[in-house]
């Protein structure tokens, strides 16, 4: 055996449980009670919870956006990924006018087999259809691996949006080549008309940013985008829920029975709205905002209730020179934050409360991420997966600062912000990568994930 991680608490979605986890080239290969095996490496765990490595499958690594590139490329985000218990993440390449899917994750995978430090695995953002050829190009991107598509159904002028034709058609196809299609959730024009009469007004501040894009702004494309889901039987992924009334259509459409798995995010369950009235609001412009009190709340129930499938980050921070170019303008903020060092030290923090279990924090984390984007080597520990491992420690704490953290940004939402419990060491396939807050990883040791096509349904 090359790793014996011994007497831990062993976490997974379903059960908690003491053991022993044997590794061999890169796998699980056992897992009992005082297993007796020779092992290079051997890890006592005891006191400590034993868990699946988390999957962001929410991340925006080197994105071009507002005219700038956001702050953590393939080699800081995967480091910092790492260090935060993330053993796997998903980018969102961004497809170009005229170019290919394949083409497009090829230009990204090129960077990441250099450069990533974690394992790692892509949505492709369609943009454009090619007249109809990037449709026919399905096949080949769930043959490549690449099993989930991307619409926003917002930045129009950064030449991102697609229009509901062609979101429908993305539907349809995608389920018929096994493939499911997230999409980002905002109606462009109520938008474009609430930014024109605030900036009339002279209304410029974060605040105006907020009230540009209140909660019925998400709630009527999570709608829109659930009707046409359910038009045409199609499977649907909702990624950075953050309203009360776009989850309540996509909850009920769910128990229908319906294919509609929803995604939030930890700066979602965190902060409201009134962040944008703080001196630093600007920091905090992402899309869509954090909502009111109420949404926050219904959130929590559905993180509690179990409707919600998986929490990820959205990870796409941007330097504070950068964000300060809308200082006077909040049109002008490149939109997004970062996330993805804090996504499972928050949530397993949360379990340490006892607002969630520990199973339901690698259920949202780990094991749902990879069934419903079918990464059938992750998530979970069992035998035969992935040795993906965080070992956690539930007593230590640690404040979160920029100074603690392992990206390149020079700021960060969650500055100041608690945590109890934290990662003592990641895995990834068996080898350590981050050991007592360090990383000791290696750029370009991150592989890429070929995902599987997929029925859909989790089980
Ligand atoms: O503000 C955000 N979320 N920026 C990243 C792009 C997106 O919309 O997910
Ligand atoms: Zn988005
Ligand atoms: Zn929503
Ligand atoms: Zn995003």
């Amino acid at each position: 055996m090359d790793l014996l991680i011994k007497n831990g608490t062993i976490v997974t979605s379903e059960e908690t449980y003491t053991g022993d986890i044997a590794v061999k080239d890169g796998k699980i290969v056992s897992i009992g009670t005082d297993l007796k095996v020779d092992a290079k490496k051997v890890v006592d765990a005891t006191g400590k919870l034993v868990l699946p490595g988390a999957i962001d499958v929410h991340t925006h690594l080197a994105m071009p956006f507002g005219g700038t590139v956001s702050a953590d490329g393939y080699l800081s985000g995967t480091r910092a990924a790492a260090c935060g218990g993330v053993t796997t993440v998903f980018d969102y390449p961004i497809q170009r006018k005229g170019k290919g899917i394949v083409e497009t994750v090829q230009e990204r995978k090129d960077m990441c087999d250099a450069e990533a430090c974690v394992d790692y695995a892509f949505h492709c953002c369609i943009t454009d259809l090619n007249g109809g050829a990037i449709l026919d190009e399905f096949e080949d991107a769930v043959d490549y691996g690449v099993t989930s598509f991307k619409c926003f159904l917002v930045y129009k002028k950064e030449g991102m949006m697609v229009d509901d034709g062609t979101l429908v058609r993305i539907l349809k196809r995608a389920k018929e080549a096994g493939a499911i299609t997230n999409i980002h959730a905002e109606n462009p024009d109520v938008i474009d008309f609430n930014i024109e009469q605030f900036k009339a007004e002279g209304k410029t501040s974060p605040w105006y940013h907020y009230l540009s894009r209140p909660e019925f702004v998400e709630a009527e494309a999570d709608k829109r985008a659930v009707h046409w889901a359910k038009s045409v039987d199609a499977p649907l992924y909702i990624v950075h829920m953050a309203d009360k009334e776009g989850l309540e259509a996509a909850v009920a459409a769910k128990r229908e029975g319906h294919n509609i798995f929803i995604e939030t995010c930890p700066q979602y369950l965190e902060f409201t709205c009134d962040v944008y009235k703080r001196e630093d609001g600007r920091n905090f412009v992402c899309s869509p905002p954090m909502k009111d009190q109420e949404s926050q709340d219904a959130l929590w129930k559905a993180i509690m209730d179990g409707s919600i499938d998986t929490v990820a980050t959205d990870h796409c921070p941007f330097q504070s020179y950068e964000k300060d170019w809308g200082k006077d303008d909040f049109t002008k903020i490149p939109n997004g934050c970062a996330g993805i060092e804090n996504l499972y030290p928050y949530m397993l923090s949360k379990a340490n409360e006892g607002k969630i279990s520990f199973n339901r924090a690698v259920e949202l984390c780990a094991s749902n991420p990879a069934k419903i984007f079918g990464c059938t080597q992750k998530g979970s520990l069992t035998i035969g997966k992935d040795a993906d491992i965080v070992i956690y420690d539930k007593e230590k704490e640690l404040t979160i600062s920029v100074d603690n953290m392992h990206s390149d940004y020079d700021h960060t939402i969650w500055e100041g912000i608690k945590v109890q419990g934290y990662p003592v060491q990641t895995y990834v396939r068996g080898t350590l990568v981050y050991d007592e807050g360090e990383f000791v990883g290696t750029p370009g040791f991150g592989a890429f994930v070929k995902r599987e096509p997929q029925k859909y349904g989790l089980e």
